[in-house]
């Protein structure tokens, strides 16, 4: 095993030397974040989990959106989430202003609308929303993760357009709940601290089927977790999704506070953290990593 720590170390060193650029965002700079951070963490089938790089913890961002869509699933069952929620790319950023006028439906759960309407599924009462998301992200790093109180708070001070978004679903009569509550709950998922390593293990939650490795706890059911990398594999990268299938070739999903996780069934995880963001909202060296991993060790896909 020391051989893969060999190759990471070497890695993160090359990718700290050869890739630059991008832009941290300010929200990100609330949990320190620095333009030298790089954080590469590989979970094994067995819970094992292999990592170089700062231990940094940083907001989870839209990588919750992932977790909400799981525990959604599991919660209210595959019909009643896909009939409120499509699964189709869009090509557009993160938070454009959209949805499908026809149907009603935001056109996936990895966009903010669609997630907004995802966390309005979660439960009846704000709070029950906010436990399950919470609980869900919880089980799957195998670990109690906190609530950064700043980033939550710089989040709800700018949630205009999140809040317009939720406005526009209860406006085309696709939400009942009170939009505020669910966008405080759904900023509250994007604002919980977590490390590299507990992105890896989270992501080997899904590709083991649901199955925590580290605690061989069931997380969500099988069915959730292929269904949630489904929509990883065409929606997980915004609108990088193509190039990003086309290099790498696993499901994923980035964050804007510099995380990336990506899951490899039937059992590995890895994940990134790098603050520097490209012009899609993607960690630029995180992206790296990952395009030379994939190559390296074969991971594509196909
Ligand atoms: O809703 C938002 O705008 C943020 N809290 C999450 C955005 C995010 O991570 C998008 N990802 N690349």
């Amino acid at each position: 095993m020391s051989a893969l720590l060999d190759y990471l170390a070497a890695l993160r060193g090359s990718v700290l030397d050869e890739v630059s650029g991008g832009q941290i965002p300010p929200m990100s700079k609330l949990t320190g974040a620095r333009s030298d951070h790089l954080a590469i963490a590989v979970c094994l089938g067995d819970g094992e989990v292999m990592s170089v790089g700062t231990r940094h913890e940083f907001a989870i961002q839209s990588i919750s959106k992932a977790f909400g869509y799981a525990a959604a699933l599991d919660h209210r069952g595959e019909d009643h989430v896909l009939n409120r929620v499509d699964v189709e790319p869009t090509g557009e950023v993160f938070n454009a202003v959209s949805l499908n006028l026809d149907t009603g439906r935001p056109k996936n759960p990895l966009i903010n609308i669609g997630a907004i309407r995802i966390h309005a599924m979660l439960g009846t009462s704000p709070r029950e929303r906010r436990e399950r998301l919470h609980e869900a992200m919880c089980r799957a790093a195998g670990r109690d993760l906190e609530v950064h109180a700043d980033t939550l708070e710089a989040e709800m001070e700018d949630a205009d357009r999140n809040l317009a978004l939720a406005h526009m679903l209860r406006a085309a009569g696709q939400m009942a709940e009170d939009a505020h509550d669910v966008v405080e709950g759904y900023v509250r998922g994007c604002s919980t601290l977590v490390t590299a390593e507990d992105l890896s293990v989270m992501a080997a939650t899904l590709s083991s089927g649901g199955v925590n490795p580290k605690t061989g706890e069931r997380v969500f059911s099988r069915r959730a977790a292929k269904l949630t990398m489904s929509v990883m594999m065409t929606c997980g990268m915004y609108d990088d999704a193509g190039d990003w299938m086309t290099d790498v070739g696993l499901p994923a999903k980035s964050g804007v506070g510099g995380g990336i996780l990506a899951a490899l069934p039937p059992k590995l995880g890895f994940a990134t953290f790098s603050p520097s963001l490209d012009e899609h909202g993607n960690p630029v060296r995180g992206t790296a990593c990952f395009d030379r991993m994939s190559r390296d060790f074969a991971l594509h896909m196909l």
